[in-house]
C-alpha cells in the first residue's frame, strides 16, 4: 500500500524538472546522436577515402593524411575524437545497465552482436589510433606513411586479420546501429513497414561498408613494396 507523502518526501509523480530532461537528453541522447552524427558519416568517409590506396602512394597520402593547415588538422581531431569518447563512454554504461530489458525489443541475436562488435571495435579502435595516427603523428613526427602501412597489411599476417575483422565490426556495428537509432533509438521509424524498410537499409549499409573496408585493405595489401 501507497504510504502518503510527508513534505520532506519528494514527489516522484510530478513531472521531471526541466534541469533533468535537460541533463538526461545531453548524457544520454548526444551519445547516440554522436554516433551516426558526426562519427558514422565521418567512419564511412575516411574508409571511402582509404581506397585513393589503388592510385598509388601520393594520392593515398593526400586523400587520408593530408591536411591543409594545424587547425584543420584541430578540427578534425575534435569533430572525431570528441563524439567517439562520448558514445565509447555511453555505450560502456549502456552495455551494464540495459541487459534483458532491451535485448526483448532488440532481437537478442543483434542486441549481442551489437555489444560484441563495440567491444571488438573498442580494441580495433585503440590499436588504430594508437599504431596509425598518435604514435607516427607524435612521436615521429609525421603522418602515418603509405609504405609502411602497406607493408605491414602485406607482410605482417596479424595486422591483415586485425584490419580484417575491425572493419567487419565496424560494417555491422554501424549498420545495425543505423536500424536502432531510427526505431528504438529515436522513434523516428515506428510502423512495422517502416522498420522493416530500415532493415533492408542496414542490411546495404552493412554491404557497402564491407565493400568500401575491405576494398581498401586490398588496395593497400596489393600496392605493398
Ligand atoms: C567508429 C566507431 C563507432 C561508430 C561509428 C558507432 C556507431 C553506433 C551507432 C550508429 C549506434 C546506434 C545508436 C542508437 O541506437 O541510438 C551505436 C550503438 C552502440 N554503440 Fe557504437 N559506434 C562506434 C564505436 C563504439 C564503441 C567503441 C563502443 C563501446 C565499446 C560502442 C558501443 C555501443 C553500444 C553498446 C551501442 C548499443 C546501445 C544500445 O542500443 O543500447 N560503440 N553505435
Amino acid at each position: 500500500m501507497a504510504l502518503p507523502l510527508t513534505s520532506d518526501q519528494p514527489d516522484r509523480s510530478a513531472p521531471p524538472a526541466a534541469r533533468e530532461v535537460a541533463r538526461t537528453f545531453v548524457v544520454s541522447r548526444l551519445g547516440s546522436l554522436f554516433a551516426l552524427l558526426p562519427l558514422g558519416v565521418w567512419t564511412a568517409n575516411h574508409l571511402w577515402n582509404n581506397l585513393a590506396a589503388y592510385n598509388g602512394a601520393q594520392a593515398w597520402q593526400t586523400a587520408v593524411t593530408g591536411h591543409s593547415s594545424a587547425a584543420s588538422t584541430a578540427l578534425t581531431m575534435t569533430v572525431v575524437l570528441v563524439p567517439l569518447l562520448w558514445h565509447t563512454v555511453w555505450g560502456i554504461v549502456r552495455m551494464f545497465r540495459t541487459r534483458g530489458s532491451s535485448a526483448r525489443y532488440f532481437g537478442s541475436l543483434r542486441y549481442w552482436l551489437q555489444r560484441a562488435s563495440a567491444v571488438g571495435l573498442l580494441a580495433f579502435l585503440g590499436a588504430h589510433l594508437w599504431l596509425a595516427w598518435a604514435q607516427p603523428r607524435f612521436f615521429e613526427g609525421h603522418a602515418e606513411v603509405f609504405a609502411d602501412i602497406a607493408h605491414e597489411m602485406r607482410f605482417y599476417t596479424p595486422t591483415l586479420l586485425v584490419y580484417i575483422l575491425g572493419i567487419l565490426a565496424i560494417a555491422y556495428h554501424l549498420a545495425n546501429g543505423v536500424w536502432s537509432f531510427f526505431t528504438m533509438g529515436w522513434g523516428i521509424a515506428v510502423s512495422k513497414s517502416a522498420i522493416r524498410w530500415l532493415e533492408r537499409v542496414a542490411i546495404l549499409v552493412f554491404l557497402i561498408m564491407l565493400a568500401i573496408g575491405w576494398g581498401a585493405v586490398y588496395g593497400l595489401y596489393s600496392r605493398a613494396t
